[in-house]
């Protein structure tokens, strides 16, 4: 199965894309001064309480069950925001990026992912790099939540004015296109948001999309986009 698309970049929308970005890290660094903060200082003061009713076990047990519910969540937040993290898109080159991000997923799920660059790949403008950033961390998402792959493999090479990266699995593949949620399906629970996103990143910026998969052998997705600098 194969599909491909191909979109024209406009300014406004590499505007877009590194607003979107900007708006993202805002609400990473909201819920991480203010939710995750509050819940610190809740799960505090009912330890407190769960000591000062030793002598009401249940009442006590109760504080404790609500203490474990909130580390969870407070857990789950953390893991969020560690996802959503800027990686230092200003500061640092695009290899550097690609290549923390790989060693990230690798130590998140245990399982191991070989990343090919160009030694000369050099570097590429705000826009390419967080949508290349995003595209990758979702590819990979997918290849491990969906393909029960054993490995994932990554390649960067820079053609002339573009970057070409590919993403693969030797997962379980898929027949039949993958389910894309609709744009009045954007928000809902439970859509299928991860390819549609990465479409719409490639389009933006005016690249090319293709997304090959062989049922029982493997998925591959493979992006260009212009370097843009
Ligand atoms: N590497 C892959 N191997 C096998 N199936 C895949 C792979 N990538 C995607 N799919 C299939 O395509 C579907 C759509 O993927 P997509 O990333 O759009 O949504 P999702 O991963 O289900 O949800 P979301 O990304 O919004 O959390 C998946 O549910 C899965 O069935
Ligand atoms: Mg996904």
């Amino acid at each position: 199965m194969t599909a491909v698309d191909e979109g024209r970049a406009g300014d406004a929308s590499l505007r877009l894309l590194a607003a979107g970005e900007r708006e993202l890290q805002r609400i990473v660094l909201d819920m991480h001064d203010g939710p995750v903060q509050d819940i610190f200082a809740a799960v505090s003061h009912l330890q407190v309480l769960q000591r000062e009713l030793a002598e009401h076990p249940e009442h006590s047990r109760r504080a404790g069950q609500a203490v474990q519910l909130l580390e969870r969540a407070l857990g789950e937040i953390r893991t969020l925001i560690g996802v959503f993290r800027p990686p230092g898109f200003e500061r640092r080159e695009l290899g550097a990026i690609l290549e923390g991000l790989c060693v990230q997923h690798e130590a998140m799920t245990d399982q191991p992912v070989e990343l090919t660059m160009d030694a000369g790949l050099g570097d590429c403008a705000l826009p390419a790099k967080i949508a290349l950033y995003r595209i990758l961390q979702e590819a990979l998402s997918n290849g491990h939540r969906h393909a029960s792959a054993t490995r994932q493999t990554v390649s960067v090479e820079r053609r002339g004015a573009r970057i070409a990266m590919t993403v693969a699995d030797n997962g379980r593949g898929f027949e039949a296109p993958p389910v894309l949620a609709a744009e009045a399906d954007v928000g809902v629970e439970g859509g299928h948001f991860g390819l549609r996103g990465i479409q719409d990143r490639v389009a933006m910026l005016g690249g090319t999309f293709a997304l090959d998969s062989t049922p029982g052998q493997g998925t591959v997705l493979r992006v260009v986009v212009p370097a843009g600098l």
